[in-house]
């Protein structure tokens, strides 16, 4: 009887909205692409520079303030050799009430293949992808997903594991991950919980009970509001930022009170293994989710996930436009 070949895999979707509709393969593949990526911004001779997006218009249409996610996904698109254009928001017609799929479709008249979309509103990504032709990323839709940040920080994980193990073929299957701080209102922790479920990752969260949405359970993960606990074991501690710009109410007795619980520093390390790493998606409240002696110690790979980003979301645009295919 004839073995059957393995299927090569070919990248199919136009878009990238959220994680928890791509399949393990489809991350895999975007893991995989990245490194080839990382060494191009790597070269210390050289031009950092491929043509793979050469001739692509690539817009950043950003409604909400960044500082990492849209100078990475603009470094990225020049990187590929991509035209770019930054939309100003607060000078745009958006101020004169025309729609998000008017803009768009007058910035479509100008031939835009991708555009990178930050909104306060769950679902902004989405509903662009459904109705344009463009490639839509989205690159934070309110307190929904952020999916580029949660694959750049599996890809961080991966590096670690891969370099302090020196195992390259090593994944994230049973790497345990403690994601500590504002569960409720962090696009991050949904986008991060469903990426390493699907890599394998056992992942807790832990917070006030306030700052713990219902039934987060079911998006398959433990809690806990005992920091001690959740970080004893753990190979990443992974800390959110308090999103106080997004509570309507205060959800802590106070700061005081949270730093004393939940905060990062030499003292509540002491709870978790020597080799288990910081991570942060940043911007980091320094003193509050973090000591400063923690985030600016040996054991945070804060700056490699922000390297790391402009690899993966270079990765991610390739895919997009190019749709490449992976022999097996
Ligand atoms: N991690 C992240 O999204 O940071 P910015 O808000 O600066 O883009």
């Amino acid at each position: 009887m004839a073995v059957a070949e393995p299927a090569a895999k070919t990248w199919t979707r136009k878009d990238l909205v959220g994680i928890e509709e791509l399949t393990r393969d489809e991350i895999e593949m975007i893991l995989d692409t990245a490194p080839q990526f990382l060494a191009v911004s790597q070269r210390e001779s050289g031009i950092k520079k491929v043509p793979l997006l050469q001739g692509r218009l690539v817009v950043n249409w950003f409604f909400e303030p960044s500082t990492r996610t849209r100078t990475s996904f603009e470094l990225a698109a020049k990187r590929l050799s991509a035209d770019t254009l930054t939309m100003n928001v607060s000078a745009s017609s958006a101020k004169k009430g025309e729609t998000l799929h008017d803009t768009l479709f007058n910035i479509e008249a100008m031939h835009s293949d991708i555009v990178v979309i930050r909104h306060s509103y769950a679902g902004a990504a989405r509903i662009l992808a459904e109705r344009h032709p463009s490639g839509i990323i989205n690159a934070g839709d309110g307190a929904h997903e952020h999916p580029t940040q949660a694959l750049l920080d599996a890809f961080t994980m991966l590096q670690h594991i891969r370099r302090a193990r020196e195992e390259p073929e090593a994944t994230l299957d049973g790497l345990r991950v403690a994601i500590i701080g504002d569960i409720s209102h962090s696009r991050v922790a949904r986008s991060n919980i469903w990426c390493l479920n699907r890599l394998g990752a056992r992942v807790v969260v832990c917070a006030p009970k306030t700052l713990l949405p219902a039934r987060i359970e079911e998006m398959g993960c433990d809690t806990t509001s005992d920091l001690r606990e959740a970080i004893s074991g753990t190979d990443v501690i992974y800390a959110l930022r308090i999103q106080l710009e997004r509570q309507s109410k205060c959800l802590f007795p106070s700061l005081r009170e949270y730093v004393r619980l939940f905060r990062i520093d030499t003292e509540s390390l002491k709870a978790a293994p020597p080799d288990a790493i910081v991570m942060h998606p940043g911007p980091i409240n320094r003193d509050i989710e973090l000591s400063t002696e923690v985030a600016d110690g040996p054991r945070n790979v804060i700056l490699n996930q922000v390297t790391n980003g402009v690899a993966v979301r270079m990765a991610i645009m390739h895919l997009l436009v190019n749709r490449p295919t992976f022999e097996a």
